[in-house]
């Protein structure tokens, strides 16, 4: 039996490699050869709105509707996430805080917040910093994909989800939800008015954001890149850190070969090179 007979829609390398080329082109994603059945699964549901019986036609309908690449971009990104991922940078956020922006204010650049733990951990963080629901932060959270923002900037989250809370920070940061939302929690309004969401693909030419983060939390995305656009991406976000500001990345993300960038000053966690002599390009 071949692949495509037990398959609901025809799927050959060819349109394999379609996809591979389009979301490298468009979002800068690199994905591997071993993600093809992966890539079948995510997109066969579109196929199947779209009443499209191959891969070959999906992909055409593609190329002639441009209102389908955020869908298509949706389904093959990665969102996995969770609140207080990493904690060690949390701890390193409030520590930063502390030490140097006791009683100034502080900009969060989160750029690639998914569904919005990593924002709301992050504001919960700086809200306990500062001591205050209304500290002098402005964080901005951005994703590729516009579904996960929508998530995101709804604040809803179910209860499991806030595992990872002490008891205290549920009660202080999250309402239960009762009949339909039983189950559920939302952010108070408090921590959602910290953060603004926007939608921004890193591969972009122009960023819509301006002035300088004092942060910036790039967790687990740099991953799906492959190392030349690892290392633009991070060339021109740094232009965007306050000369001792922190840049964070994911687990396994090492800028260990871009010591005229970034140095590591913590678990990883960088900081410019050469204070001071970055400056805002766009
Ligand atoms: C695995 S999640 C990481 C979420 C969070 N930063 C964390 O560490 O828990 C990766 C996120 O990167 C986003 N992403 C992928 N390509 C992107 C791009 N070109 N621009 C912006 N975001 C992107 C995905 O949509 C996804 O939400």
């Amino acid at each position: 039996m071949t692949e495509n007979s037990v398959r609901e829609f025809e799927y050959a390398d060819a349109d394999f490699a379609r996809v591979k080329a389009a979301i490298y082109r468009k979002a800068g994603i690199n994905l591997a050869d071993s993600k093809k059945q992966l890539v079948y699964s995510r997109l066969a549901r579109r196929l199947r709105v779209l009443n499209l019986d191959s891969f070959g036609a999906y992909l055409d309908y593609l190329e002639a509707t441009p209102a389908e690449l955020q869908e298509f971009i949706n389904a093959l990104t990665t969102n996995l996430t969770a609140f207080f991922r990493e904690s060690h940078h949390f701890d390193v956020l409030a520590e930063f805080i502390k030490k140097h922006r006791h009683n100034k204010p502080c900009r969060v650049w989160c750029t690639a917040s998914s569904t919005g733990e990593e924002p709301y951990s992050i504001a919960m963080t700086l809200v306990e910093a500062y001591g205050s629901y209304k500290p002098p932060v402005e964080i901005i959270a951005s994703d590729i994909d516009s579904q996960v923002l929508n998530t995101a900037a709804a604040g809803v989250y179910s209860l499991e989800r806030l595992s990872a809370l002490s008891l205290e920070q549920k009660k202080q940061f999250f309402l239960r939800g009762k009949g339909e939302n039983s189950g559920k929690a939302k952010a108070i309004e408090e921590l959602r008015k910290l953060i603004d969401f926007h939608q921004i693909n890193l591969l972009d030419k122009h960023w819509p954001i301006t002035g300088k983060f004092d942060v910036i939390f790039c967790r687990n995305v740099m991953i799906y890149f492959d190392k030349p656009t690892q290392l633009k991406l991070l060339e021109r976000m740094i232009q965007f850190l306050t000369p001792d500001g922190l840049y964070i990345a994911g687990h396994s993300e090492s800028f260990s070969h871009a010591t005229h960038l970034v140095n590591l000053i913590g678990k990883t966690t960088y900081q410019l090179a050469v204070h001071g002599k970055k400056d805002c390009s766009q």
